[in-house]
């Protein structure tokens, strides 16, 4: 399987290439394939902020890189570097606040960081570090896309329909995907006869990219308003609804896009499988419970305007853009460290312990 996932990437998002970042504007996708470069922390810091980069996992790695270019700009200024390097990382921390991903990847720098040596070159170990937390996401995903598909295979009458939501894929990850890995795993096995996929207002990840992911390998999926979701539950023997997650907190509950809680609760309602698929460097130990998640809101006019056209009345809008399913209505969370059925404190106290499956 491993083998045949690796043949059917045909997506990426993020290279890091001559000394400089490299990213593909995730704002102008499906319509555009546009590439652009970044020198400066400062500047990936932005790019995270408005959303050329997304995903909690590609946001981690983004800001590795970022860190790694701001510490050549300090190196270069000379004087004390790592009190200037300071000044990144808090505008990477701040760039983006639910997804846990980017604080990992910022502590997995700074830890690199502490434990230099005099005789040790900075820049090559931080740059070693990101490449690292790049290609480690890239295998978890390969392994959670296996174990993920395992689930689905075990459950009777393949194949099946799958509801997703979001993007999930390898736009917002290290390759493959975490959500969208279990489902190119699962269609290669046979056991996906079409995905649904949610829009996702108002960014439209789903429209613009969860389908164009799909499209470009030929699994076939039908997008639908998010607000159809209930009755396609209903009337499309929809089997499972496979997500993705920007915090899990010790209890086990999950932040993930704005709409993935109604989801777990239609799901539950219709009987219908409810599988997060995450990598541990996801799960918020530190965080007891989801009520203690930032939840972002971004700017109401996403929600006003289409294509930068008002399509709503004189109104102010709210907009979080990330909300929190409770862990009891989450039948498997896939990590790579293996799978949680029902996840709780206990269970995932005993997961984080475990080393990485492959
Ligand atoms: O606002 P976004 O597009 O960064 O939100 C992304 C999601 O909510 C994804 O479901 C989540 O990050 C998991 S991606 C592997």
């Amino acid at each position: 399987m491993r083998e045949q996932l690796l043949a059917a990437e045909k997506v990426k998002a993020i290279e890091w290439r001559d000394g400089a970042l490299h990213l593909l504007d995730q704002r102008v996708l499906p319509f555009e394939e546009k590439w652009s470069s970044y020198h400066t922390a400062a500047d990936v810091a932005d790019a995270i902020r408005a959303m050329v980069v997304r995903g909690a996992p590609a946001i981690g790695i983004a800001a590795a890189f970022g860190l790694v270019l701001g510490a050549r700009a300090r190196l270069l200024e000379g004087g004390d570097w790592r009190a200037a390097l300071e000044q990144d990382f808090t505008r990477l921390a701040d760039s983006r606040p639910t997804a846990v991903n980017l604080f990992w990847a910022l502590n997995r720098m700074r830890e690199r960081l502490d434990k230099l040596k005099p005789e040790d070159d900075p820049l090559a170990l931080l740059e070693i570090e990101a490449i690292g937390i790049y290609d480690s996401d890239r295998e978890a995903n390969l392994t959670m896309a296996q174990l993920g598909a395992e689930l689905i295979r075990k459950q009777q009458g393949n194949p099946q329909n799958l509801l997703t939501h979001c993007n999930t894929g390898a736009l917002a990850t290290g390759g493959f995907g975490t959500a969208l890995g279990v489902i190119r795993a699962a269609y290669l096995e046979g056991l996906v006869e079409r995905v649904y996929a949610d829009e996702t207002r108002p960014w439209l990840q789903g429209s613009r990219l969860t389908a164009w992911e799909l499209l470009n390998e030929g699994i076939p999926v039908s997008l639908n308003a998010d607000s159809a979701a209930a009755h396609l539950m209903k009337t499309r023997g929809i089997t499972w609804v496979i997500v993705g997650a920007d915090r899990i907190t010790a209890n086990g509950d999950v932040a993930n896009k704005i709409g993935t809680y109604q989801l777990a609760v239609n799901a539950m309602h219709h009987g219908v499988r409810f599988m997060v698929v995450a990598p541990s460097s996801t799960i918020d130990m530190e965080l007891e419970s989801g009520d203690d998640i930032p939840i972002e809101e971004r700017d109401g006019c996403e929600l006003l305007e289409v294509g930068g056209h008002r399509v709503a009345a004189e109104v102010d809008a709210v907009n979080p853009v990330f909300d929190v399913t409770p862990a009891d209505l989450i039948d498997f969370l896939v990590t790579e460290k293996g799978v949680v059925e029902r996840p709780d404190k206990a269970k995932l106290t005993q997961l984080m312990c475990r080393k990485r499956l492959h």
